[in-house]
């Protein structure tokens, strides 16, 4: 009966032949988790792997790294079930990090199953990752229901991709950007912009992305524990832009959602697309969707605060997902409001919380 009155009511509205999968994720109306400023979760981001096999210059922390212990890592099952538990609060994209995402054994097992909540509504399942494995993986990642990829590559120089990388080949991410293109995988390249290291790559990077039909987007860099973050090594995305503006005439993009965190812009002449995640100089605090899931269980509503809840514990304690979504609830309340401002004089990052590596970015 209430389908019925829907589907009149649809007609109306001159939507006609409605498929009955979006007609049940229509009439199903959710509970969404919101904040106490008003900001909707929609996104669920998860490391799956606090491991890497490249140690990145301004990610790694100095110290020997003391890596999760795999009976402390969630299982496929434990993230399976808090991800529909968030699906059913109205999340509806998924991104799998790390550490290194691809390093994390049968992970295709874990995509595909995270792949079947799109019946309930997940809309998008995507993945950073550094590309190292990509090669190896793509055909099998387009299988599993992969939508993106973002592909992090700071440099096209192979010797200086080795330099920041300590461990990686350039050469291989490459052909793995290739290779999952190939196979039909929408891929985006992240760049860490750091002065006086890859600034000077700007216009190789748009080449790039023309040539490849890639979005480029340039990040600023952003102060973890451990990563020696400094204002010598910062380049602004006003400072990025005014150089290719200098020789480039630069279209802005609508944004896809509100809550996407970067500005893009088309370089028509060349059709080349770039885009900028500001998360130093143009906050992007006041419409974040996102939450995140550490490799051992740990849900975290800010990347920037270590205000963080231990999921894992009352997951083997056998709670029920209504007391799993309570605790999620009481955790999303607890979102600050904005970062610090990391330019401020006399800014310092706190050494109690956790590298880069072990949060997933
Ligand atoms: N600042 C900005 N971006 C960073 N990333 C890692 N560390 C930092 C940092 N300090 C990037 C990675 C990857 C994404 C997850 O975050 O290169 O693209
Ligand atoms: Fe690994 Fe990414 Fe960190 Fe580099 S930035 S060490 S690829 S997790």
């Amino acid at each position: 009966m209430v389908i019925g009155l829907f589907k009149e009511k649809m007609k109306r509205e001159g939507q006609q032949q409605m498929s009955l999968k979006s007609l049940s994720a229509q009439t199903h109306k959710k509970e969404v988790l919101r904040d106490l400023f008003g900001r909707t979760i929609t996104t669920l981001r998860i490391s799956v792997t606090d491991r890497c096999n490249l140690r990145c210059l301004y990610c790694m922390p100095e110290l020997k790294m003391q890596f999760v212990q795999r009976e402390s890592l969630l299982t496929f099952e434990e993230i399976y079930r808090i991800s529909k538990i968030f699906v059913n609060h109205g999340v509806d994209t998924i991104r799998i990090t790390g550490g290194e995402p691809l390093v994390r054994r049968n992970i295709t097992t874990l995509l595909k199953k995270l792949n079947g909540l799109k019946n309930t509504g997940l809309r998008k399942l995507k993945m950073t990752t550094n590309g190292i494995l990509l090669k190896q993986y793509a055909p099998e990642l387009a299988t599993s229901g992969i939508d993106q990829i973002n592909v992090s590559m700071d440099t096209l120089n192979p010797t200086k991709f080795q330099k920041i990388t300590q461990l990686g080949s350039l050469e291989r991410v490459l052909e793995g950007i290739k290779l999952a293109q190939k196979h039909k995988i929408k891929v985006k390249v992240n760049v860490v912009a750091l002065k006086g290291f890859n600034d000077s790559e700007i216009f190789d990077f748009i080449n790039f992305s023309a040539k490849n039909k890639v979005t480029v987007r340039f990040i600023e860099l952003m102060p973890f524990n451990g990563n020696k973050w400094n204002k010598n090594k910062f380049v602004s995305k006003r400072e990025l832009l005014s150089k290719i503006e200098e020789k480039y005439e630069v279209t802005p993009l609508p944004k896809e959602s509100i809550s996407q965190t970067s500005t893009e812009y088309k370089i028509l002449p060349i059709n080349a697309t770039i885009g900028f995640i500001a998360s130093v100089t143009e906050s992007f605090c006041s419409t974040c969707s996102r939450i995140r899931l550490t490799a051992e269980g740990f849900l975290r509503p800010c990347l920037h605060s270590n205000i963080e809840t231990n999921l894992r514990e009352p997951l083997r304690k056998g709670c029920t997902d209504e007391e799993i979504a309570e605790i999620i609830k009481q955790t999303i309340s607890r979102k600050p409001k904005e970062h610090e401002d990391f330019l401020a004089p006399f800014y310092i990052k706190s050494i109690k919380d956790r590298p880069m590596i072990k949060i997933g970015g």
